[in-house]
């Protein structure tokens, strides 16, 4: 892929990994519309990078969504990257606390439904646009869950189903959009500040990596520490689910 020239919608740009996407995408000569609910934290972040702009949203409302597609259709008609990196977990253990089935119902809306309705909104948009692609943050716990953030790990595991699903379907009817997935390892970022760890990564260096792999057109993109537990992933699932369970100390 093109690393410049680009128009991109990035999901969960206000901080971590999103942010530093925007920031590096940005100074590479790609236009970015940052999109996630701290509409202040957005505008101030958006004010510091050259080409970006901001549109607020709640993804895991269905009404949000539409209104951010309608921007999109309306003011930026010529996306051609949609990057969904934007997620919420809760950390705690199951059967530990009442609140399992409201933690679940806002993971399994944010971080899987509202891909599920992006794609499918902006799949035509995308499918007129010279090199488009959609790019989906999951997890290393897309492969084996972190038992201290369960629910979260299903959701992720979720939407490593869609990607394969989206890509392979896509690739079928001949469309132009491809599809990547970035397995992100534990990344110190306000999103992992309850998990307990010395293996987080800084985002800026994981993003790094995944544009280099994105230039590269590699699809499925394990940076860091994950190209090591998809190594044993694929040898044992049960020494993989040992070793991420190690990794967040769980
Ligand atoms: N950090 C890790 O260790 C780790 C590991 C593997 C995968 N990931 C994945 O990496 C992605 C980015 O996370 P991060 O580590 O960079 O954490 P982060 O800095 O906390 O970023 C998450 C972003 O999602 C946005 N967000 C949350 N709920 C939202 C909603 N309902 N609507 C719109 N935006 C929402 C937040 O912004 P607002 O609060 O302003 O909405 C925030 O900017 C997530 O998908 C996460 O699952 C993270």
């Amino acid at each position: 892929m093109k690393l410049n020239g680009n128009r991109i919608l990035v999901t969960g740009a206000g901080t971590g990994m999103g942010l530093a996407a925007a920031k590096q995408l940005t100074a590479l000569g790609n236009e970015v519309l940052m999109v996630a609910r701290n509409e202040e934290r957005l505008c101030r972040e958006a004010a510091r990078l050259e080409n970006a702009g901001v549109f607020a949203c709640d993804l895991s409302d269905p009404a949000q969504i539409t209104a951010l597609v309608e921007h999109v259709r309306e003011n930026v008609p010529d996306l051609n990257w949609v990057f969904l990196n934007a997620g919420v977990t809760h950390t705690y253990k199951m059967f530990g606390t009442e609140d399992t089935i409201a933690f679940a119902a806002q993971e399994m809306e944010t971080n899987y439904l509202s891909a599920v309705r992006i794609l499918t909104l902006l799949e035509p948009v995308l499918a007129q646009q010279i090199d488009p692609a959609f790019i989906l943050t999951t997890s290393g716990t897309a492969l084996v869950p972190d038992i201290s953030n369960p629910t979260y790990s299903a959701t992720k595991a979720a939407l490593h189903s869609l990607a394969q699903s989206a890509r392979l379907t896509l690739q079928r009817k001949g469309s132009p959009i491809k599809v990547f997935e970035i397995l992100a390892p534990l990344v110190d970022s306000p999103f992992a500040k309850d998990v307990p760890s010395e293996h987080k990564l800084p985002p800026a260096d994981v993003i790094r990596d995944v544009l280099a792999d994105i230039g590269k057109d590699v699809a499925q993109i394990h940076p860091g520490p994950t190209s090591e537990l998809y190594r044993v992933f694929l040898q044992s699932p049960e020494e993989a689910l040992d070793l991420i369970n190690g990794m967040t100390n769980a």
